[in-house]
C-alpha cells in the first residue's frame, strides 16, 4: 500500500486573509509535501524490509540508521508536515482555557510560552522544525529539530503543535522573515483547540 497526501483539512484559500497564501499552499502542500511521499513510496518499492510498514514505524526504524537517511528524510517529512496542516486552523490564534491554563503552569504565562516558541522557531539554524510537546513527565517543553528530525523518533513527547520553519513555509508570504512568519502562527493561524484537545489524550 502506497502512502498518500492527505487533503488539507481546511480549503486551499482558508487562511490566506492570515498570512497564509494559497499560493504558498499550493507548493508546501502540493508539491513539496508531494513530493515527500511520492519519494518514500518509491524507497519502500525498492526495498522489501520496508514494505507494509506504517509510517510511524519507517520513521522509529530508520532514525539514526545511515543506510535508511533517505527513508528517514521523506517518512519525517511526511509525518511533520501532515502535522502541521492540523496545527493550523482558519479561525487560529485563540487559546482556550484549558490550555492557557496549563502553559501558565508550565511556561509561567503565555507571553512566556510564545517567547519560547519563537526563540526555538528562530534559533533552528537552517532548515527545521518547531515544536509544542508533551513531555514524558506531562510537562509541556518546546523543541526544535533540524531538517526531517521529528520527536516521534526520539520519544521526547507527543505533539500538541508544530510549526514548519524551512524557508518554503514561509518565502512567498514573507520573504526572509522568519520572525513574523512565527508571530503570525502563534497569533492568528496556530490550532490551539486541537493542541488542547491532544492534551486531554493523556
Ligand atoms: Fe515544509
Amino acid at each position: 500500500m502506497s502512502f498518500i497526501l492527505p487533503a488539507l483539512p481546511f480549503p486551499i484559500n482558508a487562511l490566506a486573509a492570515r498570512g497564509m497564501s494559497q499560493e504558498t499552499l499550493e507548493l508546501h502542500h502540493g508539491k513539496h509535501h508531494n513530493a515527500y511521499v511520492t519519494a518514500l513510496n518509491g524507497l519502500v518499492d525498492k526495498n522489501d524490509a520496508l514494505k507494509g510498514k506504517t509510517l510511524e514505524e519507517l520513521i522509529k526504524l530508520s532514525y539514526g540508521k545511515d543506510t535508511l537517511q533517505p527513508v528517514f528524510n521523506n517518512a519525517g517529512q511526511h509525518w511533520n508536515h501532515s502535522t502541521f496542516w492540523l496545527s493550523l486552523a482558519p479561525d487560529g490564534g485563540g487559546i482556550p482555557g484549558r490550555l492557557e491554563k496549563k502553559l501558565t503552569e508550565d511556561f509561567g504565562s503565555v507571553d512566556k510560552f510564545k517567547e519560547t516558541f519563537k526563540a526555538a522557531a528562530l534559533g533552528q539554524f537552517g532548515s527545521g522544525w518547531a515544536w509544542l510537546v508533551q513531555g514524558p513527565t506531562g510537562k509541556l517543553q518546546i523543541l526544535k529539530t533540524s531538517n526531517a528530525g521529528t520527536p516521534l523518533a526520539t520519544g521526547e513527547g507527543k505533539v500538541l503543535l508544530v510549526l514548519d520553519v524551512w524557508e518554503h513555509a514561509y518565502y512567498v508570504d514573507f520573504r526572509n522573515r522568519r520572525p513574523d512568519f512565527t508571530d503570525n502562527f502563534l497569533n492568528k493561524l496556530a490550532n490551539y483547540e486541537r493542541a488542547a484537545a491532544e492534551l486531554e489524550k493523556s
